[in-house]
């Protein structure tokens, strides 16, 4: 594939992790066309560091309970990226955060693969967290750990499983007040040594330059064989110290 060629899509890219890789992707020079899947329109904030001009950015937007009517934006794609993802609060109930959170992204990552035409590769790039884990008894890793599975077993030649610890948003803010988050963020930031902060977190930036990062690696590795590839924090850091 030449420079410039690649197309991919994005989910949740309105979110913390999801409009810096949507800034990574329209500034690198792979990427020649970028899809943007969500249920609304962007923010001015949300776009403050994405290129005043480009004419790759595709934004669509769609129902999520209604996906299969919007198949044709998963076609066509080198690479599909997921930052999409709720916390059981924001969703209301444990059965909207599973729906959110696995239900919706399974299905895109379906309607991706069977879009996909035959003998083109197809590399899904799923960001989760931390301890996913199908058998936990915690229904956020469960859900997390459920969902990397069931992508596992769809079929794509690549699917690169990102499992991040605490998300550092640095100076960004969040639009829904997450108590226990910010917390965790007051004790990142202010208490730990760098070494530590290291050890259990990674910003929203370093991960979206990490999702940038393993989807140009993957293409010019000739697609190597691997299938599932797991980056835990740790990897991420020493992924990003290679840039
Ligand atoms: N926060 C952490 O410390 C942490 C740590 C490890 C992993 N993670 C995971 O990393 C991923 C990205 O995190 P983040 O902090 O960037 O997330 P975020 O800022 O909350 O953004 C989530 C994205 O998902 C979309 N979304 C949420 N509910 C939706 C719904 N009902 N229908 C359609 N789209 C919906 C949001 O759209 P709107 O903008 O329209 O709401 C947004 O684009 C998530 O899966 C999260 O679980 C987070």
């Amino acid at each position: 594939m030449a420079s410039g060629d690649l197309s991919a899509f994005v989910l949740g890219p309105t979110g913390m992790v999801g409009k810096k890789l949507v800034s990574e992707l329209l500034h690198s020079p792979r990427f020649s066309k970028v899809t943007t899947i969500h249920r609304r329109a962007f923010k001015d904030d949300e776009k403050a560091d994405f290129p005043k001009t480009n004419s790759k950015l595709v934004e669509k937007i769609v129902d999520f309970d209604k996906l299969e009517e919007h198949r044709e934006y998963f076609r066509g794609h080198d690479v599909g990226f997921c930052c999409l993802g709720t916390t059981r609060a924001d969703a209301g109930s444990a059965e909207n955060f599973v729906k959110i959170d696995h239900d919706y992204v399974l299905k895109s990552a379906q309607l991706y693969h069977a879009e996909t035409e035959p003998g083109k590769p197809s590399h899904f790039v799923l960001l989760t967290s931390a301890g996913s884990n199908k058998c936990s008894y915690f229904l956020y890793p469960r859900t997390k750990g459920l969902l990397e599975f069931n992508c596992a077993n769809l079929g794509f030649d690549r699917l690169t499983i990102l499992r991040p610890g605490l998300l550092d948003i640095g100076q960004d803010r969040r639009p829904s007040s997450r108590p226990l988050e910010h917390l965790g963020h007051m004790v990142y930031t202010n208490l730990l040594t760098e070494t530590m902060r290291k050890t259990l977190g990674i910003s929203t930036g370093n991960v979206a330059a990490a999702m940038r990062k393993v989807a140009e690696d993957w293409i010019a590795s000739k697609h190597s064989p691997t299938v599932v590839q797991i980056y835990e924090n740790n990897d991420l850091h020493e992924l990003l110290s290679k840039i």
